[in-house]
């Protein structure tokens, strides 16, 4: 059969009889108790997959594997060119520290349906502190370590924690960060206090510890029973993952933990081509989708060795040291982010250090979390020869909804497109009255509800925000945000998002965040933050300031004073550098600023001035302005 007849079987599967191929994947996990309904849609458009079904998703990351036999096998290796560490764990050993810190936890209070909030860096301890969570049956909520106190405090509040792991700090290449202080102000700074925190001190700076309130990590896993593992429902949440919207709140999306488990096996064979044994890398953060889905969960489920690597691609110490741990560790298929790529091509145009490692045990690259230009996939196709594999997905799905399934029927590759819908994900294209386009033409990208496992179920104790912001425009579809179309040959083309979303080094923030915190500053009268073009990082926030008329400071002074306030306010992975002094912002006659014009002039691409437009003197203005910063 040929790869498309193939292809199409598979999506007229996932799409006409869903609960025969769900089920059928889910052979993939094993199950304390087999599923009542494959699909309840009972609640539509709220669904339920493998409802009456129980698990536990340690066991299946990381006991069975022992239990199989397979106890010796490398679980993780953890690299860190910053600390200069190497090391390996296996699955039994994942299993000692993953039940020790378990009971360690349930010592202080956590029991089945509890949050745990971990604000940790890249190290082999973030992954046993998610794992333990999971093993408990509590519900952690991972958050970057790059986010400052009043991002980690909002998500305090809004996940109410009993408990908060972390680390006495986090290495960046250039400097510590000392991450109990933050941890600390953040406690300050919110309403819902935890009971205990569990410290993982690192030798480069240990932290001063509060009596009673905050447990050393060594101490407690020592004195603790080990924990076994827990059953829970598939319905049940395994983690909330915290990730930007329009508003400066932001969305505590749900993982459940049945789905995810189907989904994710099936991800690892089918798209990224790994089998039981294979070494499987994801440069990514555990404090983001990739690094829960494919640093920790994926692989492990599907008993890879995972690599956690503490570094960046250049710097630490070149940009050979992808090159290096590829090599060194044999790693089969690597995901990483297109702004990785572009920093490496900047370094290394001709590829130098490629040529210095044997590379060949690699057999596909991933690219995801922003759109990827064709130039970098070129790039990149040209210097590996191997397939480079764009693929789309979000936090929300938890797993690619579009992407070229390596695994089971590959396709040529279109550079610029993450190929076609991964069966069980029906993408449409519609425009803004929610009706579908001709082929070709572009609109917003849906997909038709239910969406596949491991898709988010709902928002944190929110499914009003959940329907609002997802389910509402288009009904029987799910609103993904971003705007394309699809080729004559089914194939997606992500171009931009329909919000004001923005993407920074694969980073995903909100400029309505960055405006609420801009206002805050007693000089500014009103604020406007957009996304524009940046060739390492693919975009960077530019925020666009009218001065109150009692300010008294320099535009140089405010200008310096905001990037410091958002600094601390959001942290530096907002990476907000730039600050244009205008008279006024350009608005419809309804008072809406116009955010989307404005990007299009920074960026130099063609704009209307739009009908609605109150005055367009001022969008001239804004044009000047720009034009010269
Ligand atoms: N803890 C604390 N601070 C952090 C952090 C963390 N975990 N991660 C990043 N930061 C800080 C950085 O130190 C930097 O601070 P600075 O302004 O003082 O220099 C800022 O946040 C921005 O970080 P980053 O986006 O990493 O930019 P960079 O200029 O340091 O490095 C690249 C540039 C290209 C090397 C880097 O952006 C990169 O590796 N990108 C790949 C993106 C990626 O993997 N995304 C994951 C989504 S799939
Ligand atoms: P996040 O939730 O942080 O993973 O960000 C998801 C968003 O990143 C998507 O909604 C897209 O806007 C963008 N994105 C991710 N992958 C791609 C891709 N391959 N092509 C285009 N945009 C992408």
């Amino acid at each position: 059969m040929s790869e498309l007849a193939n292809y199409q079987q598979w999506v007229t599967q996932a799409t006409e009889e869903p609960e025969h191929y769900w089920r059928n994947a889910a052979e993939a996990i094993s199950w304390d108790r087999q599923a009542d309904t494959i699909l309840d849609d009972a609640d539509k458009p709220f669904y339920r997959w493998f409802a009456g079904a129980e698990l536990n998703t340690c066991f299946n990351a990381v006991d069975r594997h022992v239990i199989d036999g397979y106890g010796e096998q490398d679980a993780i290796i953890y690299d860190s060119p910053v600390t200069g560490t190497k090391q390996k764990i296996t699955y039994l050993q994942l299993q000692q520290q993953v039940a020790s810190l378990a009971g360690a936890m349930a010592s202080a209070g956590v029991t089945k349906g509890d949050r745990v909030v971990i604000y940790m860096p890249m190290i082999p301890q973030t992954l046993v502190a998610m794992l333990a969570c999971a093993r408990l049956g509590a519900i952690h909520s991972v958050v970057f370590g790059g986010f400052a106190a009043p991002e980690l405090a909002t998500r305090i509040d809004d996940a109410k924690p009993k408990l908060v792991l972390s680390a006495s700090c986090g290495i960046e290449p250039n400097r510590l960060i000392p991450y109990k202080p933050l941890l600390d102000e953040a406690i300050e700074l919110s309403t819902h206090k935890p009971d205990h925190t569990i410290i993982y001190q690192r030798q480069q700076l240990e932290a001063e510890l509060q009596v009673e309130r905050d447990l050393d990590w060594l101490t407690a896993c020592e004195q603790a029973q080990p924990h076994d593992c827990v059953s829970v429902k598939a319905t049940d949440p395994l983690y909330i993952l915290y990730t930007s919207g329009t508003t400066g709140q932001p969305k505590g999306v749900v993982r459940d933990n049945g789905g995810h488990a189907v989904a994710l096996a099936w991800s690892m064979k089918h798209i990224y081509n790994v089998n039981p044994g294979d070494v499987f890398w994801a440069a990514s953060d555990v404090g983001w989708v990739v690094g829960h889905s494919y640093i920790c969960y994926g692989p492990l489920i599907n008993r890879c060795t995972t690599i956690v690597f503490e570094g960046k691609p250049i710097g630490t110490p070149d940009a050979g040291t992808f090159w290096r741990i590829i090599s060194e560790y044999q790693v089969k298929s690597f995901f990483t982010a297109p702004t990785a790529f572009r920093a490496i091509r900047g370094c290394d145009p001709d590829g130098d250090f490629i040529k210095q490692y044997d590379i060949s045990c690699l057999s596909a690259l991933y690219l995801a979390g922003e759109r990827c230009d064709p130039a970098t996939l070129t790039w990149a196709q040209e210097q590996l020869q191997i397939p480079v594999v764009d693929h789309w997905w979000q936090t929300e799905t938890g797993w690619p909804m579009a992407a070229n399934l390596i695994g089971a029927c590959p396709v040529p590759i279109k550079a610029g497109s993450p190929a076609r819908a991964v069966p069980g994900f029906n993408i449409e294209i519609v425009d803004s009255a929610g009706e579908p386009v001709v082929k070709g033409e572009s609109g917003m990208i849906v997909v038709k509800l239910p969406l596949p496992p491991g898709t988010l179920p709902t928002l944190w104790q929110n499914n009003q925000r959940y329907y609002d912001a997802y389910l509402s425009q288009v009904e029987g579809y799910y609103l993904t945000g971003d705007a394309g179309y699809i080729d004559s040959d089914d194939y997606l083309w992500v171009m931009n998002r329909i919000d004001d979303v923005i993407n920074v080094a694969g980073h995903r923030l909100s400029t309505g965040r960055i405006e609420e915190v801009l206002s805050e500053h007693a000089s500014i009268a009103e604020a406007a933050v957009i996304g524009v073009n940046d060739e390492l990082k693919g975009e960077l926030p530019l925020g666009l300031v009218v001065l109150s008329s009692d300010n008294e400071l320099s535009q140089d002074e405010v200008s310096k004073e905001l990037i410091a306030l958002v600094r601390e306010h959001i942290g530096a992975v907002a990476a907000f550098k730039h600050v244009v002094v205008v008279d006024k912002l350009p608005k419809t006659r309804s008072g809406k600023i116009l955010r989307a014009t404005m990007k299009k002039i920074a960026n130099g691409d063609t704009y209307k001035v739009p009908a609605t437009i109150e005055d367009e003197t001022v969008l001239a203005q804004i044009a000047d302005v720009l034009a010269t910063a």
